[in-house]
């Protein structure tokens, strides 16, 4: 198919507002990311009630971002093998910050005493089941 000069201009400025879209989304996602995780560490901060529901939405947000970023996730596995050192130590973080993440929201599901307070329970009293998500203290 021939496409006009002015038909290519106009296809370039979608295709550039479309990634303008997405390189915001991705930036105003990853921030509250970050605030949110902030919070979720003030435990003393945002009391329980408000840590819990915010654990979980973080857990949900680490999904979407997750899937935003899939094919980051395919491409940079698929050709790990020949790459450079730069760039497995990128992705080995990055295993790490999930791996991380998921335990945080996981461990927090099993000891939840008002969100999800079916989900393994945690009686308050010291010791086992809460330990792991205690753990998370800096
Ligand atoms: C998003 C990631 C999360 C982080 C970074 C995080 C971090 C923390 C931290 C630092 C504490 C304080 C521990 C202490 O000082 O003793 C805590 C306590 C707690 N968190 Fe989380 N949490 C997260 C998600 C969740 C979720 C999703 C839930 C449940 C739905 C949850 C439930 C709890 C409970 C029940 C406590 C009190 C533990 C106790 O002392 O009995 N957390 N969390």
């Amino acid at each position: 198919m021939i496409s006009s000069a002015p038909e290519e201009a106009a296809g370039r400025t979608v295709g550039r507002r479309q990634i303008l879209a997405r390189t915001r989304l991705d930036f105003w996602l990853d921030a509250a990311i970050f605030v949110g995780y902030t919070f979720a560490y003030s435990f003393g901060f945002t009391g329980l009630v408000i840590h819990e529901w915010l654990g979980l939405a973080l857990g949900l947000v680490l999904v979407v971002h997750l899937t935003l970023h899939w094919d980051w996730v395919v491409r940079t596995t698929r050709r790990l093998a020949g790459r450079r050192g730069h760039d497995r130590v990128i992705w080995l973080v990055n295993l790490a910050l999930l791996f991380a993440m998921t335990l945080c929201v996981v461990s927090g599901i099993l000891i939840s005493r008002v969100a999800m307070p079916s989900s393994g329970g945690n009686s308050g009293e010291p010791g086992a089941p809460a330990k792991p998500h205690r753990e998370l203290r800096l």
